[in-house]
């Protein structure tokens, strides 16, 4: 599932590297999949072996899905770390996911991964960097960000081999860091000034109903920030080398890697 997003298209790609028999499912793959659509389901998981569960945001449709789909042996659950500490209303969709999956009577692994390093180039942060300036309400405390593509392989891993069976893996990267020296990492790497600016959660949601962003997602991310400040998330996990046998990619590497494509020139 998402797979156009930023893990499942890497969970698609490493699958047919690996000539596994694989079937993207999202509203823009050839076998449409629509979380609002249950009239879609039945196509993307007929024959299927095993799910790469992406949430939706509303976790109304989850567990009559993961009932329908009684074929599948194994579920993997892209989740958020610090989860189960998120405020009420937030993270609904993937706390219903991971409940559906322990509750489905097939295998299943879940993945509660730290923030995306692919944020800063793929997401919300891409835009603001490019324009050469990120502000947020962090504050002092570090996030240990997550490589996707780290993320993708123990995504493959879980859902090709074994021995992954009813585990939660905690997926970050190697440290922490705080946004400000996230932001100069890149800065360093594309080779151009780039500020980073605290902002209070009032501030910034302000900023955001300024750009467009409807109230809700604005106050979603103000929440996403609060979980954040509290330091529940800040300090590194060892996922990445439970299942992968090695250390993650560091964020610098990713900085180099993607400022060498242009991404924020
Ligand atoms: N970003 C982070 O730092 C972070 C950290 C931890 C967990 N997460 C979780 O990761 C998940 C997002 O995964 P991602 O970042 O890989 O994806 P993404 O880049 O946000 O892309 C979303 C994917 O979902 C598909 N999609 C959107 N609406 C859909 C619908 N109604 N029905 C079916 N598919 C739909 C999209 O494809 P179409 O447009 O083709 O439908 C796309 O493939 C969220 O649950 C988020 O909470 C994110």
């Amino acid at each position: 599932m998402g797979a156009s997003g930023k893990t499942g298209r890497r969970v698609v790609r490493l699958l047919e590297a690996q000539g596994a028999p694989v079937r993207p499912a999202s509203r823009s793959s050839r076998v449409r999949f629509d979380w609002t659509e249950p009239g879609t389901w039945a196509d993307a998981v007929h024959g299927a072996r095993a799910v790469y569960l992406v949430a939706p945001e509303d976790p109304a449709p989850i567990r009559e899905f993961v009932a329908k789909a009684d074929g599948v042996q194994r579920f993997v659950v892209l989740s958020g770390r610090g989860i189960d500490q998120a405020s009420p209303g937030f993270g609904e969709g993937m706390i219903a996911a991971e409940q559906a999956a322990r509750e489905s009577g097939a295998e299943w692994t879940i993945l509660r991964a730290n923030n995306f390093n692919q944020n800063f180039d793929e997401d919300l942060w891409h835009a603001p960097l490019r324009a050469g300036r990120l502000a947020l309400p962090i504050g002092a405390t570090p996030e240990p960000f997550v490589d996707v593509e780290d993320l993708a392989e123990v995504a493959v891993a879980a859902l090709t081999g074994d021995g992954h069976a009813g585990r939660v893996y905690e997926l970050s990267g190697p440290r922490g860091l705080t946004f400000g020296e996230a932001v100069e990492i890149i800065a360093r790497a594309a080779d151009r000034p780039i500020v980073y600016e605290e902002l209070t959660p009032e501030r910034y949601r302000e900023e955001l109903l300024a750009e467009g962003y409807p109230e809700v997602v604005a106050d979603s991310l103000n929440t996403l920030f609060a979980l954040h400040r509290e330091g529940h998330l800040a300090e590194p996990a060892d996922g990445v080398r439970q299942v992968l046998g090695r250390d993650p990619i560091a964020f610098e590497d990713y900085a180099t890697r993607v400022a060498a494509t242009g991404a924020w020139s």
